[in-house]
């Protein structure tokens, strides 16, 4: 087994990899994220090639949302044929690998994604042994669109519209020319708000818009925003999944005076109703299962979870 750096090169065959995991997967995705990296976030790949085959992927990077100098995301994708304890590709010693070369880096910590299912187990009991400690569980939930049925929901809209409320997209609000600032402030203050495993951090307004606005999963569309006198109030963004027939909702927020009025119901029956008019099949999220406020708006709107995923966490000092 050859552990080496991961180059521009290497691109096609790594996206083959990830697509195993991800089947809507593109070069373009992998070429936009690293067009929209934030350069101080310190990041490094890695390859592992057998018989000329790249058959693991393995990183470590800084996630702008949560950053501090001394803090990483690590990850570790094996080829599914030969992600399994006994393997000749080794799973511990690509860990290894990674968490070595952050040590000139001098980390605080590190995290890791693992999903909780048959096959990852034994990546959780390998981390485990390393040092890792479970922090999170996030959840994979799906809807089914074309079976939602509106009739316990109406009057949701008219409801906020009397408090003053308005739902409108972010393509309806293209006369607004404070849009894109309101919209970058709005996403800060909400995301303080989602529980991170670590303090959030504000990204800066050229990164908003190049990883949000001008991603190309971005559907102006489908951004929906809650507007009470001209003041935007909270935020949902449905995004596609190119290739994939659902949509995808990121972030909802709403900001902390507005709560618990229906403004994220309102926002869900929008993306429902958006993505049941485009003959979508489904809408996915993901939320922490501690977040009980979405995840419990989620499971009332009767979408049902396909997936955990264990965030683990090492501590260096
Ligand atoms: C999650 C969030 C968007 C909900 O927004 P909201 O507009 O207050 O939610 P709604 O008023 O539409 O609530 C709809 C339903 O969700 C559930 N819900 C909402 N807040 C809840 C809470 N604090 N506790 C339990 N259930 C809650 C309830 O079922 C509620 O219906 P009810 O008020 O009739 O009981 C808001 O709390 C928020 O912005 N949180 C911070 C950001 C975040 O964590 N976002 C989710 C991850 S992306």
């Amino acid at each position: 087994m050859r552990i080496r750096l991961c180059t521009i090169d290497d691109y096609p065959a790594v996206v083959t990899l990830l697509q195993h995991y991800r089947p809507s997967y593109t070069i373009e995705a992998m070429h936009h994220e690293d067009d929209q990296h934030d350069p101080k976030c310190k990041i490094q790949r890695w390859i592992t090639e057998y018989n000329g085959e790249i058959l693991a992927y393995a990183m470590y990077a800084q996630n702008p949302h949560m950053y501090h100098p001394r803090k990483f995301q690590i990850g570790l994708l094996i080829h599914p044929h030969y992600d399994f304890e006994d393997s000749h590709i080794s799973a511990s010693t690509l860990y290894d690998h990674v968490i070595a070369q952050l040590q000139p880096l001098d980390p605080i910590s590190a995290m890791i994604f693992v999903k909780d299912d048959v096959i990852h187990r034994y990546h959780i009991d390998l981390l485990k042994a390393k040092g890792f400690q479970e922090v999170q569980r996030q959840c994979s939930l799906s809807l089914n669109v074309p079976m939602f049925d509106f009739t316990s929901y109406a009057g949701t809209k008219e409801k906020l519209l009397n408090e003053g409320i308005e739902i409108k997209t972010f393509k309806e609000l293209e006369a607004d020319p404070n849009r894109n600032h309101k919209l970058y402030a709005l996403e800060n203050e909400v995301y303080q708000d989602v529980p991170f495993p670590e303090q959030t951090t504000a990204v800066n307004f050229d990164y908003f818009v190049q990883n949000k606005l001008n991603s190309p999963n971005f559907l102006p569309e489908a951004y929906f925003v809650a507007i009470h006198s001209n003041e935007y109030i909270g935020l949902s963004s449905l995004e596609a999944r190119p290739g994939e027939k659902y949509l995808f909702t990121s972030l909802t927020g709403v900001k902390r005076f507005w709560r618990r009025h229906g403004v994220a119901l309102a926002f869900k029956l929008c993306a429902i109703s958006h993505a049941k008019s485009l003959g979508h099949a489904a809408i996915r999220t993901i939320c922490n299962t501690s977040n009980k406020p979405i995840y419990e708006l989620d499971k009332r709107l009767g979408f049902i979870p396909y997936q955990v995923t264990v965030l683990l966490q090492k501590v260096f000092h």
